[in-house]
Formats: structure tokens, sequence, C-alpha cells
């Protein structure tokens, strides 16, 4: 069946970020624009979607993958923000790394459900650990999100570096969050762009920046979402602009989707997508 599904991975090296709330609100304003989304929380050692939207999901990712739930009954519609989740369950031991087996078989799961959906998000945990390396190569585009503090941009340096040589991935978006100024995220990403030229020969293309916004945090105490809460805010108008943008560039890739699944399993051998040649 060819797909016209993009799945998006939220990355980052460092933790706390801003990758679920991107995730969540690009997914709404994706929503807004007439297509229709899923969110997989892909966090499954701190999963806290669900913690975010204040729902209480029954079903979760490990419960399907252990057999105690049907991967259909796992889906959550969100009303009224109008897409599907995915949710994972915090703090369940046996499964915060997933094994090859547990990948195929949740691929293989998934595979019906995905076909359903413009746009799969893929929020995954931060840091390097395997289970966030196997989600990112999964995905057709990857979205790593950095902040201008130094380490942020030394610890995504190092996931970009595990994750070319690992799977030899060379095609990377680079969202800058929690931005005082356009100026400042460009500053941000041009250190990263450069040292990944220099020591990796790859070159990781600019998304986009979301500013530093209080109502960002005022929204999360609320268990809301920030295009919903302040729809007009600075880093509402910021999402929207970066949702219009992945609008623009699944356009410029459907052909080369076409014969892809919508999560492909992980292959060391990596092709660029055309958004990046
Ligand atoms: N643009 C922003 N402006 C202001 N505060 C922000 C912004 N983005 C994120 N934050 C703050 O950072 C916090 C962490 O965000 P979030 O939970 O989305 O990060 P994360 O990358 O998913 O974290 P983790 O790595 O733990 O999964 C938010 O609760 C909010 O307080
Ligand atoms: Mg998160």
């Amino acid at each position: 069946m060819a797909t016209t599904t993009l799945s998006v991975a939220l990355l980052s090296g460092k933790g706390g970020v801003g990758k679920t709330n991107i995730s969540l609100n690009l997914a709404c304003a994706l929503y807004q624009n007439g297509y229709k989304n899923l969110l997989m929380d892909c966090d499954l050692g701190l999963a806290n979607l669900d913690v975010l939207l204040g729902i209480t999901p029954e079903a979760n990712l490990q419960t399907a993958l252990l057999g105690q739930a049907e991967m259909a009954d796992v889906l959550y519609h969100l009303e009224p923000q109008g897409f599907d989740i995915l949710p994972a369950a915090s703090g369940v031991p046996e499964l915060t790394e997933i094994r090859p087996d547990e990948r195929d078989l949740l691929l293989s799961r998934l595979e019906g459900i995905l076909h359903g959906y413009d746009y799969v998000f893929l929020d995954i945990g931060a840091g390097i650990s395997g289970t966030v390396q196997t989600f990112a190569a999964m995905a057709a585009m990857r979205i790593v999100v950095i902040t201008p503090e130094p380490t942020s941009l030394t610890d995504s340096y190092a996931l970009i570096k595990v994750l070319n040589s690992t799977y030899g991935l060379r095609d990377f978006m680079v969202l800058v969050n929690q931005a005082a100024s356009a100026a400042e995220a460009k500053a941000s990403f041009d250190k990263l762009h450069t040292t990944c030229r220099h020591f990796l020969h790859l070159e990781p293309m600019f998304l986009g920046h979301v500013r530093s916004d209080s109502k960002l945090a005022e929204a999360v105490c609320h268990q809301q979402m920030l295009l919903r809460y302040a729809p007009g805010s600075p880093a509402s108008k910021d999402l929207q602009t970066i949702a219009t943008k992945i609008q623009r560039l699944r356009l410029s890739m459907l052909d080369w989707l076409a014969p892809r699944r919508v999560l492909q399993p992980p292959s060391a051998i990596a092709e660029k997508t055309p958004s990046q040649a």
C-alpha cells in the first residue's frame, strides 16, 4: 500500500528542552490545518503525555506489547484537540529498553493503524539509549530539539554523532526552542551546524525556532496545550509557522514516502530524504 503518512521523530540529547510540548502543539496545529495526526509517546522510561494532557488511559503501548491489550484499543482520541495519542506507561522497568523482537512486534501491530494518518509524531525520550536510537532510525524525518544552552548543543551533537555512526543517518532537522530571539536561535543552530559539518561531514537543516514564552509553563500547569490556552502568544505563533513548514516538507516528500513503510525497521544504511538532497 502506498503511503502518504509522514513519521516525524522529536529528539534531544539533553532532557527537558520541550520535545513533548512541541509535539503536542504541532499535532494540534496540523489538526487545525485539516490533517489527521497521531502522537506516540515513545519515552518508555518516563512517559508523560498523559500527565501533560490530564488524562488517564487504561491501556498503553507496553500493555499492548505484552499482549494485554489490542493496539487499536490503546489509541486515545483527544477532543477538542482533535488528534489521537498512543500513550505509554511510566516506570515499567521490563519495557524501558526495547529489544529487536519487541520492536518488530510493535511495527507489525502498528502497520495497519499508521496508514490512516497524515502525520505520526514520535515523542522520544532524551539521551542516546538504544531505544532512543531505534525509534529515531524508524522515522522518515528527525527533528532534534535544542535550546541555546551550551550543554544542549554538546548533547545534541553527541546524539547526532551516535545516530550517524550506528545507523548511518545523515538527515536531521534542528528546532531551537526557548530562544530569546530569532537571531539567538540562528546563532545556536549555526554552532551545531558548523560542528556537524566539520567533524561528521553532514549538514543539519534549520527548521525554525520557538521563543521562550511564560504562557507555555502556565499552560503546562493547567494541563492544557499552549495552542488552545494562549493561541496568540509568541510561542504559539512560532509553532504554527513550524507546522506550516512541515506541511510543505511533507508535500515535497510524497514520492519518496510512497514505497516506504510509515515506520521502517532501522537499518545501518540510511538514505537521504529529498528535503536534504
Ligand atoms: N518555549 C518555551 N518557553 C518557555 N518554557 C518552555 C518552552 N518550552 C519548554 N518550556 C518549559 O520546559 C518544560 C519541559 O518541557 P517538555 O516536557 O516538553 O520537555 P521534554 O523535552 O519533553 O522533556 P523530557 O526530556 O523530560 O521528555 C516545560 O514544562 C516548560 O516549563
Ligand atoms: Mg518529554
